[in-house]
């Protein structure tokens, strides 16, 4: 097994901003590897640059692609700011992959219901990719985006979504939190549009991604639509620090995030204290 304390570089092959409003400042690094990475949608890299600091984040891209890779990053701080002012041609250094996966084997032949606010949508973008991929569609039923912006400027991957709802037996819905000019989407926080979404209850896994206080209410908003909670996935975003399970930093109780997780069911988290 590879060191997971050893970085690999990664050079910055293009950078595109994401998000264009004044409160969020969301831009992807598409990274061309030396060598091709393996990793599984669900699982995260431990991102550096020497002398500046070190931060766990999800991919954002197929994992069926391997000499490139996308991480999708919020401007929140130290290390943050430090990425936000590099160009093409800078690099990165990465450990990983860590981290668990979402068991896409446990979902085959469920209709599947993705729910993302802002952000939450990138490490939920190797699944959506992976899973419309044409070897793995067929495995799948029918597939609901919900996508939740606080404006719309704050959405992700616009340029995404008319391939995505293109897909076959695919509805995506897209939501703001207050009406604007000229937009033709729904309006409102998604926890509160799942009674008006038609869906079948018994056959669909909820996947749900963004702020946590978004994911309990999404979550709450599935379970009184009757979807059993081992039917209700999430990943966390814990404060972390080695990735490895050593530091102890990012636990819940006894697990650790970056080992039992980041990807639980809320069943599992339901057994666990409520500090995420
Ligand atoms: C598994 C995992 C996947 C992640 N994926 C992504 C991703 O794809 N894109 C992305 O932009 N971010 C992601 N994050 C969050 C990212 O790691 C933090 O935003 C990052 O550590 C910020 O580093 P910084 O040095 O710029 O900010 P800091 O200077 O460390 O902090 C800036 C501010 O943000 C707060 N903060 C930082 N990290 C967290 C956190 N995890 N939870 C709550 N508050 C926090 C601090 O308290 C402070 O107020 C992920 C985190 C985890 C654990
Ligand atoms: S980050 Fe060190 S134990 Fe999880």
């Amino acid at each position: 097994m590879n060191n997971p304390y050893l970085p690999i570089y990664a050079k910055i092959e293009k950078v595109t901003q994401e998000t264009t409003s004044d409160t969020q400042d969301v831009k992807t690094y598409k990274l061309r590897l030396e060598e091709p990475l393996s990793y599984a949608p669900g699982q995260f890299l431990e991102v550096g640059i020497p002398g500046k600091g070190e931060a766990p984040f999800g991919f954002a891209s197929t994992p069926l692609k391997k000499d490139t890779l996308d991480l999708t990053i919020k401007r929140t701080g130290s290390l943050t700011n430090v990425i936000h002012t590099l160009r093409e041609g800078d690099g990165l250094w990465l450990r990983g992959p860590f981290g668990n996966t979402f068991p896409l084997d446990k979902f085959e032949g469920y209709d599947l219901f993705y729910a993302a606010g802002g952000l939450g949508l990138a490490p939920l973008r190797p699944m959506i990719d992976t899973i419309f991929h044409p070897d793995y569609r067929s495995k799948y039923g029918k597939i609901n985006m919900l996508l939740a912006a606080r404006t719309t400027k704050d959405f992700i991957f616009q340029y995404d979504y008319e391939k995505w709802a293109a897909m076959p037996d695919t509805t995506l819905y897209r939501t703001i939190d207050n009406k604007e000019e000229g937009w033709d989407g729904l309006v409102g926080f998604p926890h509160t549009l799942i009674p008006e979404i038609p869906f079948d209850k018994e056959k669909t896994i909820a996947v749900l991604c963004g702020p946590p206080v978004m994911i309990k209410a999404l979550s709450d908003a599935f379970a009184a639509q009757g979807v059993p909670l081992d039917h209700i996935y999430t990943t966390l975003e814990m404060r972390m620090s080695c990735g490895v399970g050593k530091c102890g930093r990012c636990n819940i109780g006894k697990r650790y995030v970056c080992v039992d997780g980041p990807v639980f069911s809320m069943e599992e988290l339901s057994t666990m204290p409520n500090e995420y």
